[in-house]
């Protein structure tokens, strides 16, 4: 709970002299709550090593001590609903909550709204009717999903050939999934390609499969469409890099070639995957920015720890990824957004 530490010296106060009163404030000491999804993933591991390494920096800078507590929630809503009320019994000051299903978000804003805590959330874009179940106390720091599929489709429609290896006028993609009802698999999927679309004709051999954001799910995913299509394969869109990975050892044990008779993209800019652009061994990738999301989301409960209303929305951009160093880190300023104009936006833009 919140504490304050205040060291008053001795003051004194001596006969024609001035009082001394030396007053050393210690800072405050703040108790962080982060619920990840899961920790074995390795772009949410990237996300909770920065934020932990972050708010570390803050505590030296400001001079208040944030204990900042991480739980994994195994990828098991209930396990994780457990760890969320949890933190809000023991009185933490904020949650920073990467929920594992965000559509069933709605109880623990509102248990931790009856103990005054506020929610940012992270990665998993919830419903606009989440954030409005307390405004400015909740909060989603994050990427907009549609983006990452619009750069995939860029990537495959900017290369020479648009993507048709076989040179028939038709790119023939497979598609390998995060999990069921999440945004970003959702989105990534769609827009991918839709933006490809635009410029070619593709066409999907078979159903895009759900790959969970696993590694070896990704490369049975991959293995199996390649041993039934073969050679038909000429993209795959990969939902994240994980899975892509996955894919790349598949495609390697096919006996094909990256770049020469398939191309693959995904996102995350996981540091494997810039490796293998290196070499040419990967065809693009999206930067899917976890150093800003991670300082953003620090910054944004800092400031409801100082007891400040917030925006529904802060954004940052992701950032396409065809040579190395596009996926350098830096700072960049977030994007705040309201309700209103968020749904405005991605009517005016995307049409939904
Ligand atoms: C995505 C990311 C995936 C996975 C997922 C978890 O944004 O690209 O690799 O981490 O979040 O929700």
């Amino acid at each position: 709970m919140k504490r304050i530490f205040v060291v008053f010296a001795l003051a004194f106060l001596t006969l024609g002299n001035l009082s001394v009163l030396n007053v050393k404030a210690e800072g405050e000491t703040y108790d962080v709550g982060v619920a990840i999804y899961q920790y074995n993933d390795n772009f949410m591991t990237l996300f909770r090593n920065e934020l932990e390494t972050y708010f570390k920096e803050l505590g030296e800078a400001d001079g208040n001590t944030y204990n900042v507590e991480f739980q994994d929630g195994k990828n098991d809503q209930a396990t994780q609903t457990e760890q969320l009320n949890n933190f809000i019994a023991q009185g933490k000051d904020i949650l920073i909550a990467n929920l594992v299903d965000p559509t069933g978000a709605d109880q623990i804003i509102l248990n931790a709204m009856n103990a005054d805590i506020p929610v940012v959330l992270i990665n998993r874009e919830p419903d606009v009717s989440t954030l409005e179940l307390w405004p400015g106390k909740t909060t989603y720091v994050g990427v907009d999903a549609r983006q990452s599929g619009v750069f995939q489709g860029e990537i495959i429609a900017e290369l020479e050939n648009k993507g048709d290896i076989n040179g028939d006028g038709v790119v023939n993609y497979i598609t390998i999934m995060g999990d069921a009802g999440n945004v970003d698999a959702e989105q990534r999927t769609k827009y991918s390609v839709e933006t490809l679309s635009e410029t070619i004709k593709a066409e999907s051999l078979g159903e895009p499969q759900r790959g969970n954001w696993d590694q070896a799910k990704g490369q049975e995913i991959a293995a199996n469409a390649i041993s039934q299509y073969g050679e038909q394969v000429e993209v795959i869109f990969s939902n994240n890099d994980g899975m892509a990975l996955g894919a790349v050892q598949a495609i390697k044990g096919a006996g094909r070639t990256i770049n020469e008779d398939i191309y693959i993209v995904g996102v995350d800019a996981l540091p494997e995957v810039v490796d293998l652009l290196e070499n040419n061994e990967f065809t693009g990738t999206v930067l899917n920015d976890h150093y800003n999301q991670a300082r953003t989301a620090a910054d944004i409960a800092v400031k409801l720890l100082n007891g400040e209303e917030v925006s529904p929305y802060y954004w940052h951009d992701y950032i396409k990824v065809s040579k190395p160093e596009d996926a350098e880190l830096e700072r960049t300023e977030y994007r705040e957004e309201s309700i209103e104009d968020y749904q405005k936006r991605i009517k005016d833009t995307y049409g939904e």
